[in-house]
């Protein structure tokens, strides 16, 4: 997600242009071979084994058989237009985003699975690789999920941390606050849908509790 200029722009549409290329059993890795699409087929997972019925609105979610059901499913809404999802011009950043060292820090809307606005999540991310021309990322998130109604520590949080790829990746739940007092599990990203444009993506996540 760190992409602010055009060519990162078109690095995203080569991120989603991947995923759907896993049609032809490319991308997925040794561990999770198969290829698993939701309803609609516009979007797709890597799963061990089998397939899973597609869950949520209109089936929006692939799972794989016997995977366990997310305690909750949130997607992130970058527009690379306006500044709060956008590294061009920070600071902490000269590569914008992109490169080995660089910090981003963003604010993105938080939705639910029927595109209901539920929140912000706030990140602070590190490349601690230069982003290659086939559109992956490799980056260190810190990152807090606001569930309303403000954005500070005394409403309902979840605060995750790891490596994000472009890939699927599993982050670690640190804790929460609120209703998540003591939150603790995990959580898997699904890769990004972007609009045909690129100019908007969805970043989704699916969390774990235990
Ligand atoms: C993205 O942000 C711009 C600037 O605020 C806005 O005009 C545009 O409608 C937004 N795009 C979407 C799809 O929300
Ligand atoms: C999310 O952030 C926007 C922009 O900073 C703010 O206007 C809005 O109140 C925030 N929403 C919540 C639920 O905190």
């Amino acid at each position: 997600m760190a992409t602010c200029r055009i060519p990162a722009l078109l690095t995203l549409l080569t991120v989603a242009a991947l995923s759907l290329s896993k049609a032809a059993g490319q991308s997925c890795p040794s561990a999770t071979p198969n290829t698993c699409f939701n309803a609609p087929g516009t979007a797709s997972i890597c799963c061990p084994g089998s397939c899973g019925a597609s869950t949520g609105p209109n089936g929006m979610t692939a799972t794989c058989a016997g995977a366990a059901t997310p305690t909750l499913s949130n997607r992130a809404i970058f527009n690379f237009t306006e500044a709060n999802t956008n590294c061009e011009g920070q600071a902490a950043a000269p590569g914008q985003g992109n490169t080995f060292g660089d910090w981003c820090t963003y604010i993105a809307p938080l939705v639910d699975e029927s595109n209901n606005v539920i929140g912000n999540t706030t990140y602070l991310i590190s490349n601690y690789r230069t982003s290659t021309p086939s559109g992956n990322y490799y980056e260190l998130n810190i990152e807090t999920f606001f569930f309303g109604p403000d954005d500070s520590g005394k409403t309902d949080s979840i605060s995750i941390y790891g490596v994000l790829l472009a890939e699927e990746t599993e982050l670690i739940v640190l804790g929460g606050t609120g209703k998540y007092r003591g939150a603790k599990g995990y959580v898997l990203t699904r890769p990004a849908e972007c609009n045909d444009a690129g100019d908007v993506c969805y970043f989704p996540k699916d969390f774990f509790l235990v």
